[in-house]
């Protein structure tokens, strides 16, 4: 069974280094992230060769539409065989309600997501959208809004995780970009976590990229990082 909390995120324009990569990663020892750009470019026929492998997929399109439309995009995800999947929770409580109706009537149900806000977006930003709340309020309310829909967790950034794990309690999982091994380079990264800070502030599930995919052995890297978690 596969216990890693690593999910390897393939921010590649292309099919041949995903394929490349994932052939030097062992899929009972981590799990894959394809967001919007590769799955454009690559399309389901990736997904299910990633599944075909034995990869749990993290499908990362943050769907948000009318509920009819997210409903079926949801199903479509299912039926991929991907591991979990997210939508907007600013797409409201129907939105999110029909998202989890079709998951739960499909035949193969992954663990359903949602974004609450994005982390490129200021307190200013959001006032712009006449949301007058700061940041962690609007975090807060869509997680809460998130749980109440029966939806399975939220991503949110390393910062956000001890207050949202606080107000959610145990079950709700939480999902974490933004981490960096003591050590390594941030990259664009502006605000970071290590992996033992995320897990120990009460992350589920860590989004790590650029320091396992750029890594000379992105198995080792992969395996130094789940030591590090281990020992917290
Ligand atoms: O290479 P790196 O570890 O920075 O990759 C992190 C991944 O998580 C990227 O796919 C990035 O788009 C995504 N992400 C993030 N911060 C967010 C939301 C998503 O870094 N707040």
């Amino acid at each position: 069974m596969n216990n890693s909390r690593i999910i390897i995120s393939l921010d590649y324009a292309n099919v041949e280094p995903v394929l490349e990569l994932v052939g030097q990663l062992d899929p009972q020892k981590c799990r894959v992230k394809v967001g919007k750009e590769l799955f454009t470019r690559a399309g389901p026929a990736l997904i299910e060769k990633l599944v075909s492998k034995n990869f749990d997929v993290f499908l990362d399109l943050k769907f948000h539409d009318i509920p009819n439309t997210v409903a079926r995009a949801c199903s479509a995800a299912a039926d991929l065989g991907v591991w979990m999947l997210n939508v907007h929770a600013s797409g409201g409580r129907a939105m999110l309600h029909s998202a989890r109706e079709a998951i739960d009537k499909s035949s193969h149900q992954p663990w359903l997501i949602a974004v609450t806000v994005l982390t490129s977006l200021s307190a200013q930003d959001l006032n712009e959208l006449g949301i007058a709340s700061s940041v962690d309020e609007q975090v807060g309310r869509l997680a809460r809004l998130t749980q109440a829909n029966g939806l399975d967790g939220i991503v949110c950034s390393a910062q956000e995780v001890s207050f949202v794990r606080r107000q959610m309690g145990s079950d709700f999982k939480l999902v974490t970009p933004g981490i960096r091994p003591a050590g390594s380079a941030g990259d664009d990264q502006k605000r970071i976590m290590t992996p033992a800070e995320a897990i120990t502030s009460g992350s589920d599930y860590l989004v790590i990229g650029r320091p396992i995919t750029q890594a000379k052995e992105p198995m080792q890297a992969l395996l130094d990082i789940e030591a590090e978690i281990e020992a917290v």
